[in-house]
């Protein structure tokens, strides 16, 4: 498996975003993860990713125990990730966004010394390359220069699936990459991300868009108040009564609190 985690928890005071969740990721898949608003798909996210640590379980990336590494580690063990609210550096340029995703391994030493070395100027111009290669990919390419502030909010949404790919993960974490996006920008997402699975990077993504994740997941986990209640196909995700009444359920608690 790409990823493999077990009986995963993650408790604040008071409540249990994570509870006890298990998942398998098969390597060259795409795998969704759905679930109401609270269900705790980004707090599985950020436990993945290194950004919260676990209160209870495990997590294997490619047969590798990461459970205790920081997020940096993860990362140079080929994890990269999006974020939900998206995070760019707005005053840099478009190319000097995706470069940021690879100063992990281009960041000279306190004294600047690898800065002056000959073999630090090749390594940038190649990191450089690397970053123009994802936003051609992503068909961000001609705003390479551009202000990351002048995108649209499609094109930054692209913008931080190019900086996370430019990192060449085996692994890509995308939360909510087609929130905010219309119609049109969501088609193209999914061709994306589909042209990433098929290059090799298995994909794992958060999404509301329902026919979205269908059209695109080879596996669907759904997630209920921090618990796994079911996992398949999107084809038998789409009969299970389980998810349709946590989907209803949770619409009528949004509506009850509106009135309240
Ligand atoms: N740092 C935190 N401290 C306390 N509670 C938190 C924290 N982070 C998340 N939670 C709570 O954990 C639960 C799960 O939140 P999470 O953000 O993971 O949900 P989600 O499934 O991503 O929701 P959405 O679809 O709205 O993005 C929520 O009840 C949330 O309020
Ligand atoms: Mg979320």
């Amino acid at each position: 498996m790409m990823l493999e985690i077990a009986g995963l928890t993650r408790r604040y005071a008071g409540l249990v975003a994570v509870d006890g969740v298990d998942l398998a990721v098969a390597p060259g898949s795409v795998h969704a993860v759905i679930g109401p608003n609270g269900a705790g798909k980004t707090t599985l996210f950020n436990l993945i990713s290194g950004v919260v640590a676990p209160s209870e379980g495990r997590i294997v990336l490619a047969g590798q125990d990461i459970t205790a590494l920081p997020a940096h580690a993860r990362a140079r063990l080929g994890m990269a990730r999006t974020f939900q609210n998206i995070r760019i550096f707005a005053a840099m340029t478009v190319l000097e966004n995706v470069l940021t995703g690879l100063h992990v391994r281009l960041r000279a030493g306190p004294l600047g010394i690898v800065a002056r070395l000959p073999g630090f100027r090749r390594e940038e111009r190649a990191a450089a390359a690397r970053a123009r290669v994802a936003l051609d990919m992503v068909g961000l390419g001609p705003r390479a220069e551009d202000r990351a502030s002048a995108l649209s909010y499609g094109d930054q949404r692209r913008l931080e699936i190019a900086r996370a790919i430019a990192q060449d993960p085996r692994l890509l974490l995308l939360d909510e990459p087609a929130a905010g996006m219309n119609p049109a920008e969501t088609e193209a997402l999914g061709a994306l991300v589909r042209r990433i699975r098929d290059l090799g990077t298995t994909v794992l993504l958060v999404e509301h868009d329902m026919g979205f994740v269908m059209d695109l997941s080879d596996r669907v986990t759904v997630l209920n108040f921090g618990r796994r209640i079911f996992e398949g196909t999107p084809h038998e995700v789409r009969g299970e009564p389980a998810v349709i009444e946590a989907y209803l359920g949770a619409k009528v608690a949004a509506r009850l609190a509106r009135r309240a």
